[in-house]
């Protein structure tokens, strides 16, 4: 497969997952020429930048921070949203910095992320059967039958509410926002009077400190970049591929193609057939590339993945996004981990305590404790340091609202609670009190990663 010749359009030869049926395939070769001509959302450039910066991750000199919502809707999309959820990125990264003093890669899944894989293709309620909801970018959420039939215009809507959104996170990422001097400005209102409030504040504090020495000894942080502006990246899923055709241009600077929809692109847990249509597209592009593992990965169906996804074995080019549940991780990894190693590859190992852990409450809302999520983080760490593995990033979904989707955190929400404000529009998300608890969590694993490495010297982001 990996010999067989690469075009933007060689997946449609391959035997395809989750993939919607559009009755009106006019309508769709419409939506996917309008695409084809449409400006890219991201550059070559930036996906290279990126794809640097994972490759220190991958050998240990930074650390990914990968999160946002399990699927970005067309009703949600607003300002104060994308600010909220910047906003909170920015506070786990800081927290996260501060105790491993080391860059920390931030990528959203963000502007982009917008299809959806479903475990069944129809959906029934009160005996009645429609197709199952697969992301705004296909069809509406609503239980009606109209409502439900993939829209290829909708694909258009998708494009706009993303280069909308990049464009805000492009101009909070460089145009002052992200400055460390407004660390103390980016606690969230409801946030405020929580346990994690204190604990930031605290950090906040010591941020403070440091520029104000940094100032007194003739460094000025207006002269430096670094502390004015940050690098955002953004990542989704490649799961509709006419879109990513779409969008995929030729690099003219390196000759190459790129996905241009997002910086990093994922393959997700049920579309990672070797010889299928997904790992196909993947391959061709250069952008990083996200490979999610769960439970019913073998080793060898792994590393027949990362030779086709990787066959030059570039530096931050593969990130295996490990989700195999708290209870299923000790069991699952360590394999892994070896045959990767034995291979002599250093890919970066990143843990997604989300999707493992999903369970139904008993009010019938899906959902995830918080202490099994962190479970998961605590044993991935852990495996990873018992294996002699750099363990390089989390990938997390959450949002900067105050939404009751998850159990547990610092406030204690109980199954009982998830019905108050239960708003995503597929997984449960972490709200913004409870993924600032778990960068906390995470920060205190990162600095004991640290000291039990060989003393190095502390890296710079680019
Ligand atoms: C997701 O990341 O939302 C997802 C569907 O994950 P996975 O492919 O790992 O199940
Ligand atoms: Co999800």
């Amino acid at each position: 497969m990996a010999n067989s010749r690469w075009t933007p359009e060689s997946w449609r030869t391959k035997p395809i997952e989750q993939s919607p049926v559009y009755k009106d395939a006019a309508a769709l070769a419409d939506a996917e020429r309008q695409l084809a001509g449409y400006p890219p959302l991201v550059f070559a450039g930036e996906a290279r930048k990126l794809k640097r910066a994972l490759g220190a991750a991958a050998a240990g000199d930074a650390f990914l921070l990968q999160g946002g919502d399990c699927a970005e809707s067309f009703a949600e999309h607003s300002a104060d949203n994308i600010r909220d959820f910047f906003r909170v990125f920015l506070q786990m990264s800081v927290v996260m910095t501060f105790a491993a003093a080391s860059p920390i890669v931030k990528v959203g899944r963000v502007a982009g992320q917008f299809a959806k894989p479903r475990s069944a293709n129809v959906e029934t309620v009160d005996g009645v059967s429609l197709p199952s909801y697969r992301g705004d970018i296909v069809n509406d959420i609503d239980f009606t039958a109209g409502s439900r039939e993939p829209d290829p215009r909708r694909q258009l809507d998708a494009y706009r509410q993303s280069a909308a959104t990049l464009n805000l996170l492009r101009a909070f990422a460089t145009g002052g926002y992200a400055n460390l001097e407004n660390a103390h400005r980016w606690m969230l209102g409801f946030v405020k009077d929580s346990p994690q409030s204190e604990r930031y504040q605290g950090v906040a504090d010591r941020i403070t400190e440091t520029l104000d020495f940094m100032r007194a000894i003739g460094l000025d942080p207006e002269a430096n970049p670094e502390l004015r502006a940050t690098d955002f990246y953004t990542s989704h899923e490649a799961l509709l591929l006419g879109y990513e055709q779409a969008l995929t241009r030729l690099d003219s600077t390196s000759g190459d193609y790129y996905a241009t929809s997002g910086h990093m692109i994922w393959i997700g847990d049920r579309t990672r057939q070797l010889g299928g249509a997904h790992v196909e597209y993947c391959r061709g592009v250069r952008n990083p590339i996200g490979l999610k593992c769960g439970p019913s990965i073998t080793t060898d169906d792994l590393m027949r993945l990362i030779e086709a996804l990787d066959p030059e074995r570039e530096p931050g080019r593969l990130t295996l996004i490990c989700r195999f549940g708290a209870d299923k991780l000790e069991a699952a990894l360590p394999p892994l981990l070896r045959a990767v190693k034995r291979d002599g590859r250093q890919l970066l190992w990143v843990t997604d305590p989300m999707h493992g852990n999903t369970i139904k409450a008993s009010t019938g809302f899906k959902t995830r404790p918080t202490d099994r999520i962190a479970a998961e983080v605590r044993a991935f760490f852990g495996t990873c340091a018992a294996e002699g593995v750099y363990a390089g990033g989390v990938h997390l979904e959450m949002t900067g609202q105050n939404v009751t989707e998850c159990t547990g955190g610092a406030r204690a929400i109980s199954e009982a609670d998830l019905r108050n404000r239960y708003h995503t529009y597929c997984d449960p998300r972490l709200n913004a009190e409870q993924a600032i608890e778990l960068a906390f969590m995470i920060a205190e694993l990162l600095k004991a990663q640290r000291l039990a490495q060989p003393a190095r010297p502390v890296r710079a982001a680019e």
